[in-house]
């Protein structure tokens, strides 16, 4: 929606002449990066103060909410992380810097709920650790952009709870629906997870109020994260979500990508399993075909 706002020659001149000024002000810049970023950035400002023609109440609450913001912050929150996801900057500027390389899997949001040092497992092994969910098998290759397996490639794989709860979220130190593993000399991984159910991004502060006051909703789709590192490979950050998820085109934070959509088929209690694991509820499984960039490919 945009409202056009009349405004004098003399009066446009006036804007531009302070723009500029602005601008020159940067003369003195010696990084010529800092510079062209300062520059770019200033000019935007300026434009949407313009074109909205702000008022100095609404910048006043503009600084609230960002003092807001900053206030809210520790080393376990961090809501400028959170603001950057739902205005859409971090999947912008992660599709900027994982550009399209043949046929490599796409990146998505990191999210604020990986945990270094989580418990190695065995290919096959179970990264639940008595997290509450339905069973599902995960399987998949990691290959290179020609095809070629990738062996010893170290996969993270971390998920909230059917309760939509991270583990680092409760406050009993428990370390459950996180692990990582390693392929097999094929490029091969499976393991046992717990079927994505969707869960709202922390929306107690102020960018839970922002959502609530556009009338979004602080919903992610259901979805499995997962870090992919191996030499000589671009580090990829991504998920799986789940096809049929009603909330696929209204993720809170724009992280979903068709090609990152998977299968997740159903399987009844009883079922004989992928690795002969007798499961007494319903069961899923899912396959993940991950390719990875080479390094240099940025
Ligand atoms: C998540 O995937 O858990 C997440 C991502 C962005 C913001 C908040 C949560
Ligand atoms: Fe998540």
């Amino acid at each position: 929606m945009t409202i056009d706002h009349e405004v004098s020659a003399e009066q446009r001149s006036r804007e531009e002449d302070l723009l500029q000024r602005v601008l020159r002000s940067f003369d003195t810049c010696e990084d010529p990066r800092l510079d062209e970023i300062m520059r770019s950035l200033v000019t935007h400002l300026h434009a949407f103060v313009r074109e909205v023609r702000l008022t100095e109440a609404e910048w006043n609450k503009a600084i609230e909410f960002l003092t807001a913001v900053g206030r809210i912050t520790d080393d376990k929150r961090q809501e400028f992380i959170l603001l950057s996801d739902v205005l859409g900057a971090s999947m912008q500027t992660i599709t900027v810097n994982n550009e399209a390389v043949g046929d490599a899997t796409e990146a998505t949001v990191f999210g604020p709920f990986f945990v270094e040092n989580s418990p190695r497992i065995d290919n096959g092994g179970d990264i639940s650790f008595g997290a509450k969910g339905q069973p599902c098998w995960v399987e998949g290759t990691v290959r290179d952009t020609d095809g070629k397996p990738v062996p010893g490639a170290r996969i993270e794989v971390w998920e909230a709870d059917d309760d939509g709860f991270y583990d680092v979220q409760y406050d009993d130190d428990r370390t459950a629906a996180r692990a990582h593993l390693f392929t097999d000399e094929d490029g091969g991984y499976r393991f046992w997870a717990i079927t994505p159910t969707p869960y709202p991004i922390p929306h107690d502060g102020p960018v839970g109020q922002l959502l609530q006051a556009v009338g979004r909703s602080p919903l992610r789709a259901a979805h499995l994260h997962f870090m992919v590192t191996a030499p000589g490979a671009r580090r990829l950050v991504t998920h799986i979500f789940v096809r049929g998820d009603e909330l696929l085109d209204r993720d809170s934070v724009f992280g979903v990508k068709a090609s990152l959509v998977k299968d997740f088929v159903q399987r009844l209690a009883g079922t004989p399993t992928p690795d002969g694991c007798v499961v007494e509820s319903d069961w899923a499984r899912v396959r993940f075909d991950i390719v990875l960039a080479p390094e240099e490919a940025s």
